[in-house]
């Protein structure tokens, strides 16, 4: 009998050998208590959290715990039902209120997490003799939704605008085109040159889907993302994004003002054949949507934060995802996936938790250390944090 578990053995071997080198899992960390956005205890020791992508530091927010309290009293721990059947209490509908207030579009759809909205909305929108256009560095809930439909896939250089354009430009006029681009690509922290994209996306006669998951809350004046800050945000025709970031608990969704945007409830199979979201839960993301309205000084003190560890990385010597920092997400280049966990884990006994990020998930191969900033990150613990980093580069001869 084949083992159908031996397509795994390469991968196995690899993490193997990294693990008889003495090193703590870094894909196993346990997370024994978290006293706030910023600082949690692992292996007995207080460690400064940088890669939880809880960029507004919501979910020790007072109004948002009450609120997930009262619903779970209210309405029980679950609802035990798809959201076309016994899924649909008032949370769901008020939690989509609330994301229609907050980017001002006419209908919102919450998913049970942003995989599946992506997953959804993707695979559901583009049909057989459809084309999906879409960054080769998509995130994989995108490449997802791809493979869970029949449409055409036409990948293309990364943050590539002239690319773009020839792609769509080979296509026939007539076949119906989805654009799907990425305000904040996760790996490296960088920013899609939206606005053009958009352009000759429209001028295709493509619509164009963006996922915000990484900039919503942050980015833009009022934080609805990339969209917003280059002025396009009334050109898209879907935005996705997650609760899991600057929500600050999980699930995902769409926004969108196309008028017949409320059949997907009908046919898209990632939010009809799955359970909805916890009562508490979508009490939270609303709480917690609303109060990211009006957080412009926390957008501000985020973007103070971000330009000072990027300058000081910088400073110690570090190769960088980007020559400036973009977002709340600051990628460090790694030589090697042996160094990357070496410095992982020497940041991690100096009391400093970062995102350890290696092949597939990551572009060219690069072996990255990423640290998502938050909005409650203090002064001082970016400070303490450029400290650890340059203890733990030297030990492991990352920087001289
Ligand atoms: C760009 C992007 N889209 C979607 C998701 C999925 O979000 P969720 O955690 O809600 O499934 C992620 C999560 O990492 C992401 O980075």
């Amino acid at each position: 009998m084949g083992d159908l578990f031996s397509k795994f053995d390469p991968l196995i071997e690899q993490r193997e050998t990294l693990l008889q080198g003495g090193v703590t899992d870094p894909f196993n960390l346990v997370m024994e208590r978290v006293e706030s956005p910023t600082v949690a205890i692992c292996n007995g020791k207080r460690t400064i959290l940088l890669g939880t992508y809880n960029y507004m530091g919501m979910t020790f927010d007072p109004d948002v715990i009450a609120a997930g309290k009262q619903a779970l009293e209210d309405f029980g721990s679950g609802t035990t039902g798809s959201r076309v059947l016994n899924g649909t209490y008032v949370g769901h509908k008020a939690v989509e209120q609330a994301l229609k207030d907050f980017y001002a579009m006419d209908d919102a759809m919450v998913f049970s997490t942003g995989y599946q909205a992506n997953l959804g909305v993707i695979s559901t929108m583009a049909g057989k003799d459809d084309y999906i256009i879409l960054d080769i560095d998509s995130h994989a809930s995108i490449y997802d939704g791809c493979a869970l439909g029949n449409a055409q896939i036409v990948p293309f250089r990364h943050n590539d605008v002239e690319a773009l354009d020839k792609r769509l430009k080979r296509l026939p006029p007539e076949a119906g085109k989805l654009v799907v681009l990425e305000g904040v690509y996760s790996m490296l922290g960088d920013v899609a040159p939206l606005k053009e994209m958009v352009a000759v996306s429209k001028a295709a006669g493509a619509m164009v889907l963006v996922d915000e998951a990484h900039s919503m809350g942050f980015i833009g004046e009022r934080g609805r993302g990339v969209a917003e800050a280059q002025g396009v945000i009334d050109e898209v025709d879907f935005i996705i994004g997650t609760f899991s970031k600057s929500v600050g608990t999980v699930g995902g969704f769409c926004v969108s003002n196309h008028p017949k945007f409320e059949i997907l409830r009908l046919v898209c199979r990632p939010y009809v054949f799955t359970a909805s979201l916890p009562p508490s839960v979508v009490a939270t993301a609303a709480t917690s949507i609303g109060k990211l309205m009006d957080s412009a000084d926390k957008r501000t003190h985020l973007w103070e934060n971000s330009k000072r560890l990027h300058a000081g990385l910088r400073q110690l010597g570090f190769t960088l995802g980007t020559d400036e920092p973009q977002s709340a997400i600051i990628a460090v280049i790694m030589p090697d996936l042996e160094t990357g966990a070496a410095m992982w884990e020497a940041l991690l006994r100096e009391g400093l938790y970062v995102n350890l990020a290696r092949p597939p998930a990551t572009p060219a191969g690069m072996t990255l250390l990423r640290c998502s900033l938050c909005a409650l990150h203090s002064e001082d613990q970016v400070g303490e944090i450029l400290g650890m980093f340059a203890a733990a580069g030297r030990a492991t001869g990352c920087i001289s």
